[in-house]
């Protein structure tokens, strides 16, 4: 994506070996980007939150390897490396997925081969997902442009989106966003409702400040205002991301996704899901059981960090002293409540036989 003219990833390699991240903790107010030299760092930049959403903390995780190796390239240092950065964070199955990927790449390498290899291995994991979801917006920006031809002329298709799926939380392009971003490409009008996503902000710092730099029309509402405006009719469809997906559809996303599928439901509005393959976790079926649930820091409810008028960045306490606090931070989506997951094969019904039917191989 282009920010001020220039065109940026993520996350990439640079010259002096480092890898460098844009910081999301500071969006929307500073964009700065921070150089990761070590394991530690890249571990601290996923558990922190420098880099989130599923399919970056993967390519983060990848590179964090590669990290690794370079101080240590033994199987004792492989392994190490895996296991530190698979306890950063719970949910996203991206993280499981690309450790293992890496981990089966390198294992079998000899100690000299294996800085390169991973450097590579990264590589080609960062440059899949931005084709992955370069796909995703292509079968995505098809169901959008049928939807706009069903409306009156001139007037845009309203998408509901959910927490940040766009290219901040990918390599490039989005899961939920790329759609958004493909079918504005082809000319198409719409405008998205963004979830503010209580309590980190996803919505208000991050994706609102993806669509304002890329010119789409958008509008940033409190959370519960959803469900009022599909009663409304001012939302043609809800499209969200997701951390894990089970091979029977079940769909887990940031907190309050499925209080929106709900409500999708209620008033007939189609409720999609960016699907990229490597979040479809296929040894579990029961998303609401067999889903880990992060449980993150209860500040992140009882505090609100903003900009004050003169720029300063501040952070206050908005609930009574004593009071406690919990912070779940996903939620599952029964699969009934899901009208299709798009994937970068096509999209497919939030089923067993809906995925498999896509990706026969998982069989
Ligand atoms: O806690 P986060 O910010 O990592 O959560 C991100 C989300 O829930 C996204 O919707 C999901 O990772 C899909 S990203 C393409």
């Amino acid at each position: 994506m282009r920010i001020d003219g220039t065109a940026y990833r993520t996350i990439w390699p640079e010259e002096d070996g480092s890898i460098a991240i844009i910081d999301q903790t500071r969006l929307p107010h500073d964009f700065s980007v921070v150089r990761l030299t070590t394991l530690d760092e890249a571990a601290h930049a996923i558990r922190a939150m420098l880099v989130r959403g599923a399919p970056l903390i993967g390519a983060a995780a990848a590179y964090g390897v590669a990290l690794a190796l370079r101080t240590d390239s033994g199987d004792a240092g492989l392994e190490g490396a895996c296991a530190t950065l698979l306890a950063t964070r719970p949910t996203a199955v991206n993280l499981r997925w690309a450790l293992e990927r890496m981990r089966a790449r390198l294992l079998p390498l000899p100690e000299s081969q294996r800085v390169a290899a991973a450097e590579a291995e990264a590589a080609a994991i960062a440059d899949e997902d931005v084709e992955i979801n370069r796909a995703i917006g292509g079968h995505g920006a098809a169901l959008i442009r049928a939807i706009a031809g069903r409306k009156a002329p001139g007037e845009p298709v309203n998408v509901l989106t959910h927490c940040n799926a766009g290219w901040l939380a990918t390599v490039d392009w989005g899961t939920a966003l790329a759609p958004v971003y493909a079918a504005f490409e082809q000319g198409i009008r719409l405008h998205v409702w963004v979830d503010e996503t209580r309590p980190r902000n996803q919505g208000a710092s991050l994706t609102a400040w993806e669509l304002r730099h890329h010119g789409v029309p958008h509008t940033v509402i409190a959370d519960n205002a959803g469900g009022h405006l599909m009663q409304h009719g001012k939302v043609d469809l809800c499209i969200v991301g997701t951390d894990r997906t089970t091979a029977s559809g079940d769909v887990c996303n940031k907190i309050g996704t499925y209080l929106k599928a709900l409500a999708a439901h209620d008033n007939g509005i189609p409720f999609y899901v960016g699907l990229p393959s490597p979040t479809i976790d296929w040894r579990i079926e029961d998303g609401l059981r067999q889903i880990p649930i992060e449980e993150r820091d209860g500040r992140e409810v009882s505090e609100l960090t903003g900009r004050t008028a003169d720029g300063r960045i501040e952070t206050v306490r908005v609930t009574p002293d004593g009071s406690p606090v919990s912070n779940y931070a996903f939620d599952v989506t029964p699969a009934r409540l899901v009208t299709g997951l798009i994937t970068e094969r096509g999209v497919c019904a939030a089923t067993r036989e809906g995925l498999l039917g896509l990706f026969p191989e998982q069989a």
